[in-house]
């Protein structure tokens, strides 16, 4: 299940080891070599503008901040890809999601950096470059991989399947950034279906997938809820209409509240997956992932639902990365097409908008009801203490 080239997270040394020699901090950071690696395409710091040591020194800050999210990421899949993931293991995964959130909201900021190279300035050595792009950043695609975002969902870079071809070396040949690339994606399971396993397997109004009657205890949930989700958007469609003028806006309305509901009983009944073991599989996350939502005060859910709210949090932050990067883009370049041959601006926002991992989790909040209309769940003491319906 481990990347052959991905190191497994030390621990720290044990007091049963011999004393180490004194060791300086330049020596315990490598910093000189860290610091004679900013010379560019020359491999020399002399010949470069202090803009273009800038622009190097941020990018290989980001590739460190990376690195550390995908050691992070690789162990949070590992604790969610046991067979039992205990309390304990819980909390730390939503510490290891709460690092990796703060990672991409300090890489968000950080590109105020690059914004102090100005477009004109930018220019001046933006050719050096060519044709290397932020796209060609390997580690970006493992933790997109390690994500669980799907090859089917990739947005083509100039043509499809371009984003391994642009990870081939010079001459064409697999060099060090598709090995890393192949490993990542031979490395199973990615976090989303180590997640979707998890999910699957949550107790339903006390029933466990391998019980008898599972599938009729998850219907019966899922069934009820969508009757409590109509209540509420029926008062919400009530209360939206007596404050407009116009059977017009009344019916745009009516239509739009309409769509909501048919597409919380699409969701939960998952008519977007194929009739048969997918579906009432898919139907059983979707039901889990609501279920935590909705009894969060319960004790056994309740680290769950840290791990979810930490799961949505970490995508947030993701997106929000995305579309920052993109702003920075488009006030440096303006909307010129990208060194690595994409669309630039229109690209990168695409994917800003389209590339989303845990999908489940977000619909499961477009679809929740005020607590006063939760059912209360069949089985309280199962899950640690009873339900106080309000
Ligand atoms: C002046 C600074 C920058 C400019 C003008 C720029 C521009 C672009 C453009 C146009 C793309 C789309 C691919 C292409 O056609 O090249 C791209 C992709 C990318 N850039 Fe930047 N970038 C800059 C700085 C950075 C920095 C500091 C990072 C550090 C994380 C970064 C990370 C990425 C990544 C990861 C992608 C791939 C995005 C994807 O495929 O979804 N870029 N960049």
């Amino acid at each position: 299940m481990k990347t052959p080239n991905v190191p497994p997270v030390p621990h720290p040394p044990q007091s049963s080891q011999p004393p180490q020699a004194p060791v300086a901090y330049w020596e315990y950071l490598q910093l000189p070599t860290l610091l004679d690696i900013q010379g560019g395409v020359s491999r020399d710091e002399k010949d470069l503008s202090q803009d273009e040591v800038v622009f190097i020194a941020v990018h290989q800050v980001y590739e460190l901040w990376l690195k550390l999210m995908l050691r992070d990421l690789v162990s949070a899949r590992d604790l969610f890809a046991a067979p039992h993931v205990p309390d304990d293991a819980m909390s730390g995964a939503s510490r290891l999601l709460a690092r990796i959130r703060t990672i991409l909201e300090l890489g968000a900021d950080h590109f105020r950096l690059v914004e102090s190279i100005t477009p004109r300035d930018f220019l001046n050595f933006r050719d050096n470059l060519f044709p290397a792009s932020g796209g060609q950043s390997v580690q970006f695609r493992e933790i997109e991989i390690l994500f669980g975002l799907e090859e089917h969902e990739r947005i083509p870079y100039i043509t499809q399947g371009t984003y391994q071809d642009v990870l081939h070396e010079a001459d064409g040949s697999e060099g060090w950034a598709m090995a890393r690339v192949k490993a990542r994606i031979a490395d199973t399971p990615t976090l989303k279906n180590a997640i979707d396993e998890w999910l699957h397997r949550t107790p339903i109004n006390g029933s466990k997938p391998d019980d008898a009657g599972d599938r009729e205890v998850v219907h019966a949930f899922v069934e009820e809820y969508l009757g409590r989700h109509e209540t509420a958007v029926q008062e919400m469609v009530d209360r939206a209409c007596a404050m407009v003028h116009g059977e017009d806006t009344r019916n745009a309305l009516r239509r739009r509240y309409g769509a909501e509901l048919e597409g919380a009983g699409e969701f939960l009944r998952a008519l977007d997956v194929p009739e048969g073991a997918a579906r009432e599989r898919r139907q059983r996350i979707r039901a889990a992932a609501l279920f935590i939502e909705i009894y969060r005060e319960l004790p056994l859910l309740a680290w769950p639902r840290e791990v979810v709210d930490g799961l949505v949090a970490v995508e947030q932050a993701y997106v929000v990365f995305r579309q920052r990067h993109a702003r920075m883009v488009e006030r440096i370049i303006g909307r010129r097409v990208g060194t690595g041959g994409s669309k630039g601006v229109d690209f990168l926002d695409e994917g800003a908008r389209r590339y989303r991992i845990f999908k489940d989790l977000w619909a499961a909040r477009t679809i929740l009801v005020r607590r006063d209309l939760l059912p209360g769940p069949t089985d309280p003491d199962y899950y640690g203490f009873h339900f106080d319906e309000a």
